[in-house]
C-alpha cells in the first residue's frame, strides 16, 4: 500500500516541490501536489492520504479515516483546536509552521517605529502638502518594550528590538518562561495587570484561545501608562476593538498598530478603517509573501517528515486541548 501525502498549497516553487518529493522518496511515501483549482483531484487522493500538508481551513474536514498528520502551513491553529473545528472527530497529530518569525518581527519593527516616529500624522501632513516637521518623536534604542507571548515569534521580535538598542524587553508567557535568550525577563500571564501599569511599548503575539479571546477589555487599555503604545500582530479576537477606538480617540493610548482584526475581512463600514491614531494593515505581516517565509515552511515540512517517518517528535506539534 503506497503511504500517500497530499500537499495543497499556492506558494509552492518547483524547488520546494523538489525537496518535498527527495524527502518522501527516502521516507517511503508518495506526494500528490494540488492547486486551488484542483480541489476534485486533490479530494479523491486526500481520502487516501496518510499526511495532509495544506494552509486551507476547509480541506482538512474532507479528509479521510487514513489521515495521521495535518501538517497546517500557517502559524494559527486555533480553528482546528475547536470541538466544533474542521477537525472535529479526527484523531490525527497536527502540527503548526513556525516560520513567520522573521517577516512578523520585521513588520512589527516598522510600525513601531512609524508609531515612535510619527508617522500617521507626517503622512497627514505630507497629503496636505504642508512641509512642516518637528513631531516629537522617540526610539526603539533604551526603550522598555513588553511582548505578550515570548514564543519563536516573541523572541524574534525581542532579538530584533535588543539588536537595535532597546534598554528592556520583559516577555509574558503562560508559564512564565521562554526559550528565548533575548528577554531581560520573563514573566508569567498571571502577573499581566502589574505588567501592563510598567509597559510604554506593548506589542502582543498570541494565539487565540478561550483564555486570551478578548482579553484586553477597557480596564486593560485603563492600566497601561497614558501614552502607552499598543500593537497586535497575533489573532484580532484578543483586543475589545471598542475599547482599543476609545483608548486611542481619548488620547490614553499614543499610538497603535493592528494586522489582525474581528471579523476578517473587516467590513467596509467598520470604525476602525479610519480610526485616529491606529495604524491597519490587513493581515500582511505575515504569509508566505518573503520567500524566506516559504524557504523555512517548506524545510520545516521535510525536517518533520523525516521525523514522522522515524517515530520521532514532531516540531511545532500541537496540544489541541490547549489550543497551541
Ligand atoms: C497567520 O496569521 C498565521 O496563522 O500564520
Amino acid at each position: 500500500m503506497e503511504r500517500k501525502i497530499c500537499v495543497s498549497l499556492d506558494f509552492l516553487e518547483e524547488k520546494h516541490r523538489d525537496a518535498i518529493e527527495k524527502t518522501a522518496a527516502e521516507t517511503g511515501f508518495v506526494p500528490r501536489f494540488f492547486s486551488k483549482r484542483e480541489r476534485d483531484a486533490a479530494m479523491a487522493w486526500l481520502q487516501e492520504s496518510e499526511i495532509l500538508y495544506t494552509g486551507s481551513l476547509t480541506l482538512p474536514a474532507k479528509a479521510g479515516a487514513s489521515l495521521r498528520w495535518l501538517a497546517f502551513a500557517y502559524a494559527g491553529v486555533d480553528p482546528f483546536c475547536r470541538p466544533d473545528g474542521p477537525l472535529a472527530g479526527k484523531d490525527c497529530l497536527l502540527t503548526s509552521s513556525n516560520t513567520f518569525d522573521v517577516t512578523l518581527a520585521e513588520h512589527t519593527i516598522m510600525v513601531l517605529l512609524m508609531l515612535l516616529r510619527r508617522m500617521p500624522e507626517y503622512e497627514e501632513r505630507v497629503r496636505r502638502r504642508e512641509w512642516r516637521a518637528g513631531l516629537p518623536i522617540r526610539s526603539i534604542r533604551d526603550g522598555r518594550f513588553t511582548i505578550l507571548g515570548a514564543g519563536h515569534i516573541g523572541g524574534r521580535i525581542a532579538e530584533d528590538l535588543k539588536g537595535m538598542g532597546a534598554a528592556h524587553v520583559t516577555g509574558v508567557s503562560r508559564s512564565g518562561r521562554s526559550r528565548s535568550p533575548y528577554f531581560d525577563e520573563v514573566r508569567p500571564i498571571s502577573e499581566l495587570d502589574a505588567i501592563l501599569r510598567e509597559t510604554e511599548h506593548l506589542i502582543c503575539i498570541l494565539p487565540s484561545t478561550p483564555e486570551t479571546r478578548g482579553l484586553f477589555t477597557a480596564e486593560k487599555f485603563a492600566l497601561l501608562p497614558q501614552g502607552a503604545t499598543f500593537l497586535n500582530v497575533g489573532r484580532g479576537d484578543l483586543p475589545d476593538q471598542d475599547a482599543l477606538m476609545d483608548a486611542l480617540k481619548s488620547g490614553h493610548l499614543a499610538g497603535a498598530a493592528i494586522d489582525v482584526t474581528d471579523p476578517e475581512p473587516l467590513p467596509p463600514e467598520h470604525p476602525l478603517w479610519t480610526c485616529p491614531g491606529l495604524i491597519l494593515t490587513p493581515h500582511a505581516a505575515g504569509g508566505t509573501t518573503l520567500p524566506r517565509s516559504r524557504d523555512d515552511n517548506v524545510a520545516l515540512f521535510c525536517e518533520n517528515l523525516r521525523r514522522y517517518a522515524a517515530g520521532e517528535a514532531l516540531q511545532g506539534l500541537v496540544d489541541r486541548s490547549q489550543g497551541y
